[in-house]
């Protein structure tokens, strides 16, 4: 993995120099909070609903095994014992004293971590695919082309005051994991015919009140003129993208405005001028970033079949064994290897994404023991051990139950995304975790939730929609009515290569109904799925209706609310 060198290292050192200075001032009160909340904000530092929260880089979703324990340390002497990961892989601490805020990040700066533009209206955490270099569908691994673009972002003077804050994604896969189409700009790399490394580029998608898929503006654009490209793409919005509005700030209002042709029309007249001045990345620049992405000393490692595994199990854990196998492991490049999901979504227990001090030593122990001392963050708010051993699944399984991370529910009902919602966000209309427990207990047998197959279920607290509700087959909002919580439900979303946003299927509901509502959206697909049909399939095929009309049969116009349709 990338190591830092003497510059990045001293950035980041100084920052956390700077930052405590700026502390120390607002505590003996010279700075006043005006001045001091912009220079929090640079540092990731935000202030909810209990106390300040503190967002951590965790660039394209891969950390070392130190680095985890680094998580863990801060989870355990500064918070109350565990982290929250989230949907763009950054890690999320909820009960910071401001006073301890720079020793955490003088901790962080020592393994090579830090929280800088994690916040604030400039170009944050740059995030990948959590399979990149190891997947079996992959074209390129992404991560130089990340690690180039994060060195080229942070603190880049010309776009550290953008309109509003902006996120990149980038994939080299067939199947895109980091829902590319829903970022300012997505990137997906790929190899031209003369095997030479392109990029296709997507800009102006985002969720939130207006949520848009990103449109494809540049196809086929040579690596190395990515910084020359982007800047363009960034002067357009920095100098047309609407200041007046913060609802209207994000790049799709531009490119929603304009048009996909004529913004591509205006980057393209502004790159003119650029695209072969110096900003563009050299072979010796990419030399020195990709030499730390080369692949682990695999061995040659004996291939497994399914069948086998699972008969290496004693007979009481060969199904659970299996269903483990089937949701949480994944294939592989290289013959012998697989990647394992540690699913963070212990049926009603914890809240999605949360991991304790406990469960990231011990996660960190096994990427130690079973994974080359690496791990990776998904979209989803799972980790990953990306090289696992075939031979050592059965062990590493046993191992992983001890930390209650082996649920084999990735992909499923169970799986849910939620954001922290009323529980720590200041923004929130409503509760998302309690929400997310409920579904979780009412779901909680494991044959039929396999049966069910894939469904994506997605939870937001607010339409800014940190949860991705837009894009789950299911998506729960919380919407606020007379001071009351209520939670509006949308059908049809879906993540990936075939990305769409869900649609409002009626009125909200209260929050003691929704477990009843899902279990009549779920029984309308079991009725109307042919064979293993996905439930989106079995969406698009019916359309919304048959879905709305058991949500909202035998439920009373008094206990639904008409508020936000
Ligand atoms: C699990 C934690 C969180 C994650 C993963 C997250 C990430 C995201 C994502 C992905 C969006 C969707 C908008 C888009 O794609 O363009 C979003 C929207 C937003 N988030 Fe968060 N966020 C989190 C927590 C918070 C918190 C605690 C705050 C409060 C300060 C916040 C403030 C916002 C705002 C204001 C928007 C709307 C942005 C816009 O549409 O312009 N988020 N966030
Ligand atoms: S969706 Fe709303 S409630 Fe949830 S974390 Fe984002 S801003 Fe907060």
């Amino acid at each position: 993995m990338y190591k830092y060198d003497y510059i990045d290292q001293t950035l980041v050192n100084e920052r956390v120099i700077q930052f405590k200075d700026q502390v120390d001032r607002r505590i003996n009160g010279t700075l006043p909070e005006e001045e001091f909340r912009p220079l929090r904000l640079q540092n990731g530092l935000y202030h909810q609903r209990h106390a300040y929260m503190l967002r951590v880089a965790i660039p394209y979703g891969l950390l070392s095994s130190d680095q985890l324990r680094t998580l863990a340390h801060i989870a355990d002497k500064y918070d109350r014992g565990y982290g929250h990961f989230t949907t763009r892989q950054n890690i999320q601490f909820n009960w910071i004293k401001l006073e301890e805020s720079p020793a955490i990040l003088a901790d962080l700066a020592k393994v090579q971590m830090h929280a800088i533009q994690t916040s604030g209206n400039c170009i944050r955490n740059i995030t990948s695919d959590a399979f990149a270099g190891v997947a079996a569908d992959e074209y390129v691994d992404p991560r130089p082309v990340c690690e180039l673009l994060r060195q080229w972002s942070t603190l880049h003077p010309e776009f550290a005051f953008l309109p509003r804050k902006f996120k990149f994604a980038v994939c080299g896969a067939k199947e895109d994991r980091t829902i590319l189409l829903c970022h300012d700009v997505g990137i997906s790399l790929k190899k031209n015919e003369n095997g030479e490394l392109v990029a296709d580029i997507y800009a102006g998608g985002g969720m939130g009140r207006t949520p848009i898929l990103g449109s494809l503006i540049k196809e086929n654009l040579p690596w190395n003129v990515l910084p020359s490209y982007l800047t363009a793409l960034l002067r357009v919005y920095n100098r047309f993208g609407r200041r007046d509005n913060i609802y209207k700030a994000r790049i799709k209002i531009l490119v929603k405005a304009l048009g996909p042709e004529e913004f591509a029309r205006q980057v393209e007249g502004e790159w003119a001028s650029i695209k072969d001045g110096d900003d563009n990345f050299q072979q010796s620049e990419w030399d020195r970033v990709a030499k730390h992405f080369t692949k682990p000393t695999y061995k040659t490692a004996e291939q497994i079949s399914t069948e086998d595994l699972i008969q290496s199990a004693l007979e009481n854990e060969r199904t659970a064994f299996a269903r483990w196998l089937e949701r949480n492991v994944k294939a592989h490049q290289v013959p012998g290897y697989a990647s394992v999901i540690f699913s963070l979504k212990p049926h009603g227990s914890v809240a999605p994404g949360d991991a304790t001090t406990e469960q990231m030593l011990a996660i960190a122990d096994l990427a130690d023991q079973y994974s080359f001392g690496e791990l990776r963050v998904t979209h989803e708010q799972n980790l990953v051990l990306a090289d696992v051993e075939q031979a050592k699944l059965l062990e590493l399984w046993h191992k992983a139950k001890a930390q209650n991370v082996v649920l084999p529910n990735i992909g499923l009902l169970t799986d849910i995304i939620a954001c922290p919602g009323g529980d720590f966000c200041s923004l929130a209309n409503a509760k998302s975790l309690p929400i997310a427990k409920a579904i979780q207990e009412r779901f909680d047998d494991l044959d039929y939730l396999h049966d069910l197959g894939e469904i994506s279920l997605n939870i937001s607290g607010c339409i800014n929609s940190c949860g991705h509700h837009h894009v789950g087959n299911i998506g729960v909002l919380g919407v606020d009515k007379d001071g009351k919580e209520w939670y509006q439900i949308t059908l049809g979303g879906e993540q990936g290569n075939h990305a769409s946003i869900g649609k409002v299927i009626g009125p909200s509901f209260g929050a003691e109904q929704i477990p009843d509502v899902m279990a009549d959206i779920i029984d309308t697909f079991v009725k109307h799925r042919t064979a293993d049909e996905p439930f989106i399939e079995t969406y698009r095929r019916l359309g919304v209706m048959p879905f709305k009309e058991a949500a909202y049969l035998n439920r009373s116009k008094e206990s639904t609310t008409g508020a936000v349709v």
